[in-house]
């Protein structure tokens, strides 16, 4: 990202925070408990959902600007127990088996590496840990949609700081071995269209 991007992704967020993605974020993020890893954190924006049965959040985040925003975000707000750590979701620096949940929101359609990027998270989380996501995806059931996706993924990679239009993490979880105990398909109200289509919920391990 770079640091204009990182300086108003709050602002240009927020009419789809008050739409759908803040009440998202609070039934998704009541879920978690114990030990939280979130990835991809951005500039913090699910930090004020974590309850208290989160006993601690390790909050990585690789870009730059965006962590400058995180820290100030986690100095400023109510969560002065979050740590900040430099790192990438392909090769995440902890144990095996250290969370009870990984939390990754509008992550997967930027890793470089999704597969890679899930099997840090199955080796990171505890047996019978929680994955909590939220991402927008490839359109189904719409052609015309998809096909514009399709169109505008080049050029959207490189405005949007490598953020793909066409990527189907569901699939993605399944086959890296987790099972969809709760997955929901929703459009994201006023977005834009070819970001409309999202999924959300919880993902365990079967291991
Ligand atoms: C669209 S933002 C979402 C931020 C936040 N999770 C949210 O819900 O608002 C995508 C974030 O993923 C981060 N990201 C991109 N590639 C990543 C990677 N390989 N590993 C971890 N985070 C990554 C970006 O730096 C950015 O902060």
């Amino acid at each position: 990202m770079s640091w204009f991007v990182s300086k108003i992704y709050d602002r240009f967020m927020a009419s789809a925070e008050r739409e759908v993605l803040g009440e998202w974020r609070r039934e998704l993020l009541a879920r978690a408990e114990g030990r939280v890893l979130e990835v991809g954190a951005g500039t913090g924006l699910n930090l004020e959902y974590y309850s208290n049965s989160v006993t601690d959040v390790t909050a990585v985040e690789p870009d730059p600007h965006m962590r400058a925003q995180l820290a100030h975000r986690i100095e400023q707000g109510p969560n002065p127990g979050v740590r900040l750590v430099d790192a990438r979701a392909e090769q995440l620096p902890f144990s095996d088996d250290s969370f009870d949940a990984v939390v990754a929101t509008l992550v997967l359609c930027s890793v470089d590496d999704v597969a890679a990027a899930l099997q840090e998270f199955r080796r990171v989380l505890k047996p019978g840990g929680r994955f909590l996501f939220v991402e927008h995806v490839a359109a189904r059931d719409n052609p015309g949609r998809l096909a514009w996706q399709r169109r505008i993924e080049p050029v959207w990679k490189r405005v949007a700081d490598n953020c793909h239009l066409t990527r189907r993490p569901a699939d993605a979880m399944r086959e890296a071995g987790f099972e969809l105990v709760d997955l929901t398909r929703e459009s994201m109200g006023k977005g834009l269209p070819i970001v409309r289509p999202t999924i959300r919920g919880e993902a365990r391990l079967s291991k």
